[in-house]
């Protein structure tokens, strides 16, 4: 069977470490089964001091689907009664905002990744954009986030590897109307659990919890959690982040190399994009030889998959002198 989309996702360039997978399964070894599983107060702490916010101030979510959902219903039910909320989700961007718009029944328009949307709308903001790599500045997220009125939604779920992320700063955003939502899967990792965060005031998250099931986690999320809160899961978490940027910087730089007449960038975790404005036929050649490699003809843009190898392939294939010239 073919891959089916999502399965390749943007995230780290390798599988969690084994250190990590190791502490998780211990934990897994040492859990009661036969108990609700609950997230501790400790463990919440654990995160929070994380994200240099108060426990209060953090959701845990089966995703960041998830967190983003609840954020879209929270945004609607706080937007000002006299006017129809409507969501501006940034195109091009995640499919995942306008079908969880559209499941909601929440009224969405796009604007375009890059400029500001309408003044009357509910901003969406992606940064880094999935799949653009635009980082939205922060100027712009603090003047939209100091409005009292009109709320934000913030999806921060490739800050790790952001030059600079935001969701470090977030604390300062969170007396204004604004919902950041985090993945936790992406940068560390593990694509194959599902964990995400809702990071806002305390009086936004109380609302939200209180409709969610106290034991909606399972085990498993539950035994990453512990295990990558920890001095040791966050160093592993940040030597990956640091990996992942070295691979995509490298294979970055050896791309423009060989394919001089495209242009190449951004990179955002483990995938490098470029367009072939000045596509020739060695150029299309060069790029169908690379196994990670999906082309969009029409588009005229390509996308890369960086892991472990393809820094070594690309290098051959330099030193070969396979270029496009
Ligand atoms: C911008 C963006 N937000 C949210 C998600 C969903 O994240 P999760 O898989 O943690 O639900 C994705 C997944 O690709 C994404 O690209």
């Amino acid at each position: 069977m073919g891959q089916l989309p999502g399965e390749r996702p943007i995230g780290a360039c390798a599988g969690a470490p084994d250190p990590l997978r190791e502490a998780v399964l211990r934990d897994l070894r040492e859990a009661r089964w036969h108990q609700q599983p609950r997230l501790g107060g400790e463990l919440r702490a654990r995160i929070g001091a994380h994200y240099g916010v108060a426990p209060e101030n953090v959701l845990v979510a089966r995703g960041c689907t998830e967190a983003v959902a609840w954020a879209f219903s929270w945004a609607v039910r706080t937007a000002p009664r006299h006017r129809r909320a409507v969501l501006a989700i940034p195109r091009p961007s995640w499919p995942g905002f306008t079908r969880l718009a559209d499941h909601a029944g929440i009224a969405w328009s796009h604007y375009d990744a890059g400029d500001p949307p309408a003044p009357d709308r509910i901003p969406v903001v992606c940064s880094p954009n999935n799949p653009t790599g635009h980082v939205v500045d922060e100027t712009r997220l603090a003047r939209w986030c100091s409005s009292a009125t009109v709320p934000v939604v913030v999806d921060c779920t490739y800050d790790d590897f952001a030059d600079d992320p935001v969701l470090p700063r977030a604390h300062r955003y969170l007396g204004g109307p604004v919902a950041f939502c985090a993945n936790l899967t992406k940068s560390t990792g593990l694509v194959g659990v599902r964990l995400g965060l809702l990071i806002a005031a305390a009086d936004v998250v109380a609302g939200i919890e209180a409709g969610v099931d106290p034991f909606r986690l399972d085990l498993f999320q539950l035994a990453v959690l512990n295990a990558l809160f920890t001095t040791s899961g966050r160093a592993a978490w940040r030597d990956l982040v640091v990996r992942t940027r070295d691979a995509g910087a490298r294979c970055a730089a050896l791309l423009a190399e060989l394919l001089p007449c495209g242009a190449i960038g951004p990179t955002v975790g483990n995938v490098v994009y470029g367009r072939s404005d000045g596509c020739c036929d060695e150029h299309r050649a060069l790029l169908a030889a690379m196994a990670d490699v999906t082309v969009f003809p029409v588009e005229r843009r390509f996308r890369l998959h960086v892991d472990d190898g393809t820094a070594e392939a690309l290098t051959a294939l330099a030193r070969d002198g396979k270029g496009c010239r």
